[in-house]
């Protein structure tokens, strides 16, 4: 695990190289061999100096991820922590000068035990990162970072690096001060042996830290100081206006840097080891872990994707349609090398959304963040066009025209007379089942939904929807598109609304039935901020428009004739369209939109839907708001529209914003537990109707003890 050697200098080279793993990672194992070796440079007399490095291209990523999503043991985790934290203090107050050699990323846990060292070289590598990210999946650095790097470079500097979970590059980091050097990739471990034997050859007092210093200060003020103060008191605030009290890490990071700060560092690490504990363990780290990291990665790798079809590169997409979606499309297209036909009524049409690339890429050259030349080469790879000749050769058509059948028949056909037999077909539609449209198509195994969300270039989740004829080998390519963008995959069957716009809108449709049964909006509204919802359900139907809700349930009513049900909460829809209050883009809805100023609640709405004497609580209400979602996303998976939890996570946290905290909605029915979240809609439906029902899966799991995830 940790290589040993010592010179005749007496300097002793360490290179951590975990066994039949590529990367460097925090677990039982490389604690334990961290902890011997750190025991025997310590205590063997013949070393005089210490250099730790690494034998991977990186030097630690940080912890593994599995090992703390299936801790369940408070003690034993809290003991290996606290065993960990006493090694990285008797490295750094041993009295030997110890360099860290850092080759590349050094993250979370890595750099952890990189700030252990008295001094911190680094090759300047592009892609190696500086940081400590623990927050961004609900942990905190329990490896002493919440301890050290406030002490090195000041708690102001330290808290946007420990709540934001940012990565520096090297550059940045040496800028901060997290860094002491930076030399050219290949000479670090010499660079650090320099200065061991620099310090031992000068054989002056003992290394120590800086914090081990008499008279040693924190930078930018202690604590108690007013500046500091200020940090907390602000940033406390701050907190809770973004997490609303959901996210324990964060809060917990605060309370680690103000209770460690305040005392010594080994009563701050002691510290930091309980708030460790209690995080790791708790449900909102497990859900963020899961969601946001093995799910996340399994849907990136194509875990959906049949086997057997081998990988074929795409290289030329036609995109029908430049509007708001097509020219996104065609931007993100472009942007991964891929040459991008855009295509409209007319020339002018197609040059205006080739412009919304120019817009974006003009905006990053100003800013630096790309060259002029690289800006260019990617619009001269989208071609505006009228002209169905240039779809010759293409891959993939995605077809992003106005949301009517009709329309979508005509250019499928147009497409198909020139595109080439083996292109896909796919659609962007937001709400037309695909095997509708599939109709028109002459190949309907080759016909496809990816559903792109608004606006493309900054949303990177594609619903990849299969109609009842689509193929495997058509899935497979067009999972191949999507990761060759950069987006995230998940895969869905036909359904009206598929999977996102189903599960989403019944968000919006139950702040409208609490709007009818005389909830008062700003409690609805708050929450749905409760919940963890980006925005309440009432602002959400601003922006989506009460009008596009009104026009699609009118069009799922013609589809589904007898068979159709209308959602609790439509005729406040329908009587904010009728009083002409249709969303954000009219300037009133829900909300007054004034031009020069904040949003807030149309004064009207009491007169219009008149508040009940009794209101509910705030926790009634969140937990409706959240339950009406998780159990629609139930009823897909018991339908078969999903077939795994993990696309109905993923889709969920990066399709609409649903909170990170509960996992995704069955994530949420997870964590409460199945039979608990049955029991729950049970009650529900009792007062508010047949809307809770649970369908017979998850009846039958809560009967047979069967769980979503493990
Ligand atoms: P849009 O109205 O901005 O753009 C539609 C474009 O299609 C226009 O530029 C129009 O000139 C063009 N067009 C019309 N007839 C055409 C034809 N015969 N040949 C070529 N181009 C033609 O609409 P938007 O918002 O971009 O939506 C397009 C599609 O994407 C719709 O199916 C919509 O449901 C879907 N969608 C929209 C989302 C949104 O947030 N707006 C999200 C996801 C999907």
């Amino acid at each position: 695990m940790i290589h040993y050697d010592i010179d005749a200098k007496g300097l002793a080279l360490l290179r951590w190289d975990m066994p039949g793993r590529s990367q460097n990672v925090i677990n039982a194992e490389s604690c334990a061999a961290l902890v011997e070796t750190v025991a025997r440079v310590a205590t063997d007399s013949r070393v005089r100096g210490v250099v730790l490095s690494s034998a991977k291209p990186d030097f630690c990523a940080g912890g593994d991820l599995e090992w703390l999503l299936s801790a369940t043991e408070a003690q034993q985790l809290f003991d290996r922590t606290c065993q960990l934290h006493q090694a990285l203090r008797q490295l750094e107050t041993c009295g030997k000068p110890v360099a860290m050699a850092l080759p590349g990323s050094a993250l979370g846990g890595g750099l952890e035990i990189a700030l252990a060292g008295h001094y911190r070289v680094a090759a300047s590598n592009p892609k190696a990162r500086f940081g400590l990210p623990e927050v961004t999946l609900g942990l905190l650095p329990g490896g002493g970072g919440t301890q050290r790097l406030p002490r090195l470079i000041g708690v102001q500097a330290a808290m946007p690096l420990l709540l934001e979970g940012k990565r520096l590059g090297t550059a940045e980091a040496l800028k901060a001060g997290i860094l002491h050097a930076v030399v050219e990739p290949g000479t670090e471990l010499e660079a650090a042996r320099a200065w061991v034997l620099a310090q031992v050859l000068a054989q002056t007092a003992p290394v120590q830290q800086p914090w081990d210093a008499k008279g040693y200060k924190i930078p930018g003020g202690a604590i108690a100081s007013p500046a500091v103060q200020q940090v907390f008191t602000a940033g406390n605030a701050m907190l809770r206006a973004r997490t609303q009290g959901n996210y324990p890490a964060p809060a917990a990071i605060m309370s680690c840097v103000y209770e460690g700060l305040i005392t010594d560092i080994d009563t701050g690490l002691k510290t930091e080891a309980r708030y460790f504990t209690h995080t790791v363990l708790s449900t909102e780290a497990k859900n963020m872990i899961r969601t946001l990291f093995f799910n996340m990665n399994e849907a990136n790798k194509l875990a959906a994707r049949p086997a057997g079809v081998s990988t074929q590169a795409c290289q030329k997409v036609a995109i029908l349609g430049a509007g708001m979606m097509g020219a996104g499309i065609a931007y993100v297209t472009a942007k991964a090398g891929i040459q991008a036909v855009l295509l409209d009524v007319n020339a002018e049409a197609a040059e205006r959304g080739k412009a919304y690339s120019s817009q974006l890429l003009d905006k990053q050259v100003a800013r630096g963040k790309l060259s002029a030349d690289k800006a260019a080469a990617l619009l001269a790879r989208i071609q505006a066009t009228d002209d169905y000749a240039l779809l010759d050769g293409v891959d993939l058509v995605i077809e992003a025209v106005f949301e009517d059948r009709g329309l979508k028949a005509e250019v499928t056909r147009k497409s198909e007379a020139r595109m080439p037999a083996k292109a896909l077909f796919a659609s962007n539609t937001s709400t037309l089942p695909i095997t509708g449209l599939a109709k028109a198509s002459s190949r309907p195994e080759q016909f496809i939904g990816l559903h792109f969300f608004s606006p493309v270039d900054k949303m990177p989740l594609v619903e990849v929807i299969m109609g009842e004829q689509t193929s495997p080998e058509t899935l497979a390519r067009a999972l191949d598109y999507v990761k060759a963008i950069g987006m995230t995959p998940i895969v869905v069957n036909d359904s009206r609304g598929f999977y996102t716009s189903r599960v989403f809108q019944t968000y919006v449709f139950e702040g409208l039935a609490m709007l009818a049964e005389g909830v008062a909006p700003a409690l609805i509204e708050n929450a749905g901020l409760k919940a963890g919802m980006p925005v309440g359900p009432l602002a959400l139907t601003d922006e989506v428009s009460a009008e596009l809700c009104v026009k699609i349930d009118k069009q799922t009513r013609t589809d589904l004739g007898e068979g159709y049900v209308a959602p609790a909460g439509l005729e406040v829809a329908q009587r904010v369209v009728e009083l002409g209050r249709i969303g954000r883009k009219a300037g009133q809805g829900f909300y007054d939109y004034p031009k020069d100023g904040k949003k807030s609640l149309w004064p009207g709405l009491g007169a219009e839907f008149p508040q009940a004497a009794q209101q509910p609580a705030v926790e009634e209400l969140v937990q409706r708001l959240v339950a009406i979602q998780a159990v629609e996303a139930a009823r897909c998976m018991q339908e078969g529209v999903l077939t795994t939890a993990r696309d109905a996570d993923v889709g969920a946290l990066l399709g609409w914003g649903f909170p990170a905290f509960r996992g995704g909605p069955i994530g949420q029915i997870h964590s409460v537990g199945v039979g608990a979240f049955v029991a729950q809609c049970e009650a529900l439906a009792q007062r508010h109707g047949a809307r809770f029902d649970v369908p017979a899966l998850l009846k039958d799991m809560a009967r047979e003890g069967r769980s979503f995830y493990i």
